[in-house]
């Protein structure tokens, strides 16, 4: 297995956040197993992968964090962002109501994480050519105006998933 006998140079917390259902847990399982599945069950509580990566020659270890989107599922939440180095804001390119939630997101993401955490938004399901329901510029200026860096995702064909993890981890070292 990979990890083994592996040094480790940094390791890095990153914090996945957005609403239910957008898609985070199988995010991250396609970014740490490769895997998907369709018929994902709500988060409950706090869950986290860990991928060992080589960037720049050093080895970084990344511990994803996962939690609930759903509030009455959602752990502590200074718990869950303490430490966190990168954050991974997540909407449903498909559903507007999940992209106008980001605002209040970042602002939870601001009042608890380090000032300089690095965070990526994500509009995931981007293989939902004919549903979407968030055109690009809007989630472009938003992550502009915020200074976010900004990528459309897919969980489901892979699509820019390990670059979005390999951009926010590449920003915080
Ligand atoms: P909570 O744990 O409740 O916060 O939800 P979540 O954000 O973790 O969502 P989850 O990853 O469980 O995915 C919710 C549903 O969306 C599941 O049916 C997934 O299979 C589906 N899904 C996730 N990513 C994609 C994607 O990229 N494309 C498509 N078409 N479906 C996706
Ligand atoms: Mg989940």
């Amino acid at each position: 297995h990979g990890d083994h006998n592996q040094k480790v140079d940094y390791v890095f917390k990153v914090v996945l956040i957005g609403d239910s259902s957008v898609g985070k847990s199988q995010l991250l399982a396609r970014f740490s197993r490769n895997e998907f599945s369709m018929d994902s069950k709500a988060t409950i509580g706090v869950e986290f992968q860990t991928k060992t990566l080589v960037i720049d020659n050093q080895t970084v270890k990344s511990q994803i964090w996962d939690t609930a989107g759903q509030e009455r599922y959602r752990a502590v939440t200074s718990a869950y962002y303490r430490g966190a180095v990168g954050a991974m804001l997540v909407y449903d390119m498909t559903k507007r109501q999940s992209f106008d939630h980001i605002s209040r997101w970042l602002e939870e993401l601001r009042g608890h994480a380090d000032k300089n955490i690095v965070i990526m938004l994500v509009g995931n399901k981007c293989d939902l050519t004919n549903l979407r329901a968030v055109p690009i510029e809007d989630a472009k200026e938003f992550a502009q105006r915020e200074s976010l860096f900004f990528m459309e995702t897919s969980a489901r064909e892979a699509t820019n998933v390990e670059t979005a993890f390999f951009t926010v981890l590449t920003g915080i070292y």
